[in-house]
């Protein structure tokens, strides 16, 4: 049976793509067939952060009936695959995506798991990703104004009758200013799954167009991811996170254990 999780926002610029293509990875770590759909047509980001070179056929042929969904999948060196959308504003135009749920089934059976990366915001676009799901991932940033926009997205995905997951709580700083994970919980009336810390790493394997699950698997955004993908598969998962130099020195030191 084909999972479909669809990954969303409210608020642009949270970390959506870069959960939709780590979580992806992470589920390909724990032997998982991961599909990636890139449902952000106007603005498609998939492709650009894994480096997908301008493929001939992507999700535009298929939402405008000219391919099957199964031609537009490609696999990312890492084992899991991908569905790019068109680049070009053309492309763009002249793809109705109001069948995008009809289309993305067509991936169904042939894969375990499909991780839509939804546009921001609640258009036509977000709304069509929500359908399209049937388990929705709310995707946000610690503070208040990701979270205002993160409780009308969850409204309207219940509205639309969907599950709502949980939250995954991106770009986490101990900082004053950013809302606890018990009064997110509280404010959003729902869990939050994941937290994934703000990392470096994180643009260190955008530049090598890559995922930090596989180039920094040991760094504090890959462990999350990990651990975010084993709590959505029911599965138990503890990794050491890697130690920054200071606190190998204290450990040298026997300041800390
Ligand atoms: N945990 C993180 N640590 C540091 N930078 C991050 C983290 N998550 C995302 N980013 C950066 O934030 C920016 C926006 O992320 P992106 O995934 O494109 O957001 P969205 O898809 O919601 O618009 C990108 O430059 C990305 O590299
Ligand atoms: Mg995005």
């Amino acid at each position: 049976m084909t999972r479909y999780i669809t990954c969303i926002s409210g608020k642009g610029g949270v970390g959506k793509s870069t959960t939709s293509i780590n979580l992806g990875a992470a589920f390909t770590y724990f032997g998982k067939d991961t599909t990636v759909v890139d449902a952000n047509l106007t603005t498609p980001n998939v492709g650009v952060h894994l480096g997908v070179p301008i493929v001939p056929i992507n999700l535009n042929h298929a939402l405008q009936g000219k391919n099957h969904i199964s031609e537009a999948v490609y696999l990312h060196p890492v084992g899991t695959k991908i569905v790019p959308a068109g680049i070009s504003i053309n492309e763009m135009k002249n793809t109705n995506p109001g069948n995008l749920r009809r289309v993305l089934r067509g991936l169904l059976g042939t894969t375990d798991l499909v991780l839509i990366d939804s546009a921001a915001g609640l258009g036509r676009e977000a709304l069509l990703a929500i359908e399209s799901g049937d388990e929705i991932l709310i995707v946000t940033n610690p503070e208040l104004p990701a979270i205002t926009d993160a409780l009308k997205t969850i409204k309207v995905a219940e509205e639309l009758g969907k599950k709502v997951t949980g939250v995954v709580l991106t770009r986490t700083k101990e900082e004053r200013g950013d809302l606890s994970v018990k009064n997110i919980e509280i404010m959003l009336d729902k869990k939050v799954v994941g937290e994934i810390p703000e990392d470096e790493s994180i643009r260190e394997a955008l530049i090598m167009k890559d995922v930090v699950v596989y180039t920094h698997p040991k760094s504090n955004a890959a462990v999350s991811y990990k651990k975010l993908a084993a709590a959505l598969l029911n599965r138990e998962y503890e990794e050491e996170i890697e130690e920054g130099t200071f606190k190998k020195l204290l450990r040298k030191l026997k300041l800390v254990r």
